[in-house]
């Protein structure tokens, strides 16, 4: 008797798989039954060059240890020629781990066009070429399995990576929007922010933290999220160092203001204490939870402004 996760009969393609996290996961997929397509590009952290040994070498050793694998050199961007590998390869494709990554750290004023371009390419158009490709299959299967990988950098912002964080947040609204369009048809998606050690990581934090984050210690939450049995969709979690944690949103029970000349810039400066206090908060998780006709009774409840300021105008006039 076994209290193993398996994915027997699945076929799970994770992107960037030649190394780091995305290593970790084709090996604990195909351990556990699945087919897998090790898609990598081979190239450097910053996005250059091409390379097809990073991927062979992960195949070889998923092989080697009795698992089924397949090799992919395309880019995320050429996300159909992947999904094309997992139909060719296994006939079917379940699980897809969008995790192919890089890096152009700099600080913004220094930032290039192409330091912009290529993070928000590989990021964002990978993860939706490949998911794009999956899509139609999984919906006639009325099963899959999607993960998009964001960061904490997304979440909470961080100096140097501007074109990141907004590439890895951008992650996280689109597997949002997913997770909703794909409820029916049992399509899941769900948005881990990982932490580990790898060659992204080398650079940026110190030996004795890197030793304790092994990329290991991110995939049980992505197997967790990715199996069958698993309802959780359009969650965002924070994983590594065995730590999970799972992210919302709180919003301040707010001001409301009457819809007329007495909203101004000043009557907002005197209401921001309200406007920022935190103790009253509220979760909402859906555009559909905000209740606009409720707010507006609010604000027609407040007394009049007996002597309003003029409203600010925007066409250069006062
Ligand atoms: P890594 O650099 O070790 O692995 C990324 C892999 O993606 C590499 O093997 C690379 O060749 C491949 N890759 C890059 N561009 C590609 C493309 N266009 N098409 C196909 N493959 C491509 O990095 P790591 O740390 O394993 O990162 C995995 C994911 O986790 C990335 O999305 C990264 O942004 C994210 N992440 C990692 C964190 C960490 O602490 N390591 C923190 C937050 C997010």
């Amino acid at each position: 008797m076994t209290d193993q996760l398996r994915y027997d009969n699945r076929v799970a393609i994770v992107t960037g798989a030649g190394g780091g996290i995305g290593r970790v996961y084709a090996h604990y997929f195909a351990s556990r039954g699945a087919s897998v397509v090790v898609n990598d590009l081979g190239g450097s952290t910053t996005g250059s060059g091409a390379d097809t040994k990073a991927a062979d070498v992960v195949v070889d050793e998923i092989r080697k240890a009795g698992g089924k694998a397949v090799a992919n050199y395309n880019s995320v961007e050429d996300g159909e020629a992947i999904v094309e590998t997992a139909l060719k390869a296994f006939g079917r494709v379940d699980i897809v781990i969008n995790n192919a990554g890089i890096l152009r750290d700099k600080g913004f004023a220094r930032m290039t066009d192409d330091d912009w371009d290529l993070v928000h390419r590989v990021h964002v158009r990978g993860s939706y070429k490949v998911t794009k490709a999956a899509w139609p299959h999984m919906q006639k299967q009325k099963y899959g399995r999607i993960i998009m990988t964001a960061s904490a950098a997304g979440i909470y912002g961080n100096f140097g990576q501007a074109n990141y964080s907004a590439a890895k947040l951008a992650l996280h609204g689109f597997g949002m929007s997913l997770a909703r369009e794909g409820a029916k048809n049992n399509i899941h998606t769900n948005v881990i922010a990982p932490i580990a050690a790898s060659r992204m990581t080398a650079t940026v934090m110190p030996p004795e933290v890197l030793e304790a984050l092994k990329p290991e210690f991110v995939a049980p939450l992505v197997g967790y999220l990715t199996h069958e049995s698993t309802t959780e969709n359009g969650g965002l979690f924070e994983v590594g160092a065995g730590f999970v944690a799972k992210l919302r949103r709180e919003r301040s029970h707010g001001a409301v203001f009457k819809a007329d000349a007495s909203f101004t810039p000043t009557s907002v400066g005197a209401k921001f204490p309200e406007i920022i206090d935190f103790s009253q908060p509220q979760y909402p998780s859906s555009i559909m939870e905000t209740d606009w006709m409720a707010l507006l009774e609010r604000a027609k409840a407040l007394p009049s402004n007996p002597n309003p300021e003029p409203q600010l105008r925007f066409d250069g006039k006062v």
